[in-house]
């Protein structure tokens, strides 16, 4: 098989016309990956693609959208709030933060709605501290997802779709050295150990791996995704985000979860352009 490695930029669509690819691997990670931008291009183009549809995308990359719907096919997530900056504003912040207090209470954890790699988010353990952690936030995003903060263990998730549907890869564990998994522990080398399969009860491993398959059923993803979970001392399995387009560098969670089933990332990408490909054919030759 023949891989062409291309960035996206001006030069992007000029190389995908003069000499088309069977398929292609959307590999960015972050807003531009994951909000569905570079897939509609895809569609545009007509080249079919490994992973979910912009539509897809979309849903699982705005965190309180993608709460909602996998809390209606039956997954726990932190209670929480949306709010976008004007509302503060309109409204006076320090009102609105009160009864954000008082309805979900204390410890908070404030993100951006739409975000990554952990920027602008931060816990919040005492009222006073969460004005700052909004300011933080909106440098990041216009709209601040403010969460019931969940103490316990991180495991991510990867799927895999094969066959017979996706298939759960096996639980990481996430341990940062500092005690928060932020930007510097996910980026920093050696600032995390990643504990594969994660220590966990049979019986939770199990619900971890199930909590990932519905997710990724749920939102209607494909291909693969990688799913953010946090399981709480009681054991309780509590769902935070979907990836549609997970890291993949030798060090991010999903290779890693590979290699821990034995499997080859190069035959997985290669299936999953076969499947890219046989999707594509089936649609123009229905
Ligand atoms: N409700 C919460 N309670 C406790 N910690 C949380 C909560 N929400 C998020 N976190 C912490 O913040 C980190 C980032 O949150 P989340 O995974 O939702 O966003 P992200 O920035 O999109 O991450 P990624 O880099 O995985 O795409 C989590 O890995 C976790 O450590
Ligand atoms: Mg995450």
């Amino acid at each position: 098989m023949d891989v062409e490695v291309r960035d996206a930029d001006a030069a992007l669509l000029a190389a995908l016309s003069a000499d088309p690819p069977d398929a292609v691997f959307p590999l960015l990670h972050g807003a531009a990956g994951e909000d569905g931008a570079i897939r509609d291009v895809l569609e545009l183009v007509g080249l079919p693609y490994v992973g979910a549809t912009p539509g897809a995308c979309r849903v699982a990359w705005d965190k309180p959208t993608a709460k909602a719907v996998v809390r209606a096919a039956g997954l726990l997530t932190p209670d929480s709030v949306a709010l976008p900056k004007e509302i503060f504003h309109d409204l006076g912040a320090a009102a609105v933060l009160d009864r954000i207090v008082a309805r979900l209470g204390l410890p908070l954890f404030v993100k951006p709605t739409r975000g990554g790699s952990a920027l602008g988010a931060g816990p919040v353990r005492e009222a006073a501290e969460l004005p700052a952690a909004m300011v933080g936030c909106f440098a990041y995003g216009d709209t601040a997802l403010i969460e019931r903060f969940i103490s316990g263990t991180e495991i991510a998730v990867s799927v895999i779709e094969e066959e017979n549907g996706p298939q759960p890869l096996p639980p990481v564990e996430i341990v940062p050295a500092g005690g928060r998994y932020d930007y510097a522990a996910r980026y920093e080398a050696g600032s995390t150990e990643l504990i594969i399969p994660a220590r966990l009860p049979l019986s939770t491993a199990a619900t971890v791996a199930e909590a990932a398959t519905t997710a990724h059923r749920a939102l209607g993803l494909r291909d693969l995704s990688r799913t953010d979970l946090i399981v709480d001392a009681s054991g309780t399995v509590h769902f935070l985000e979907v990836n549609v387009a997970p890291g993949m560098t030798e060090t991010s969670l999903l290779p890693i979860a590979l290699t821990a089933a034995h499997r080859d990332l190069g035959t997985v990408s290669r299936d999953l352009l076969a499947r890219a490909v046989s999707r594509e054919t089936t649609r123009s030759n229905p």
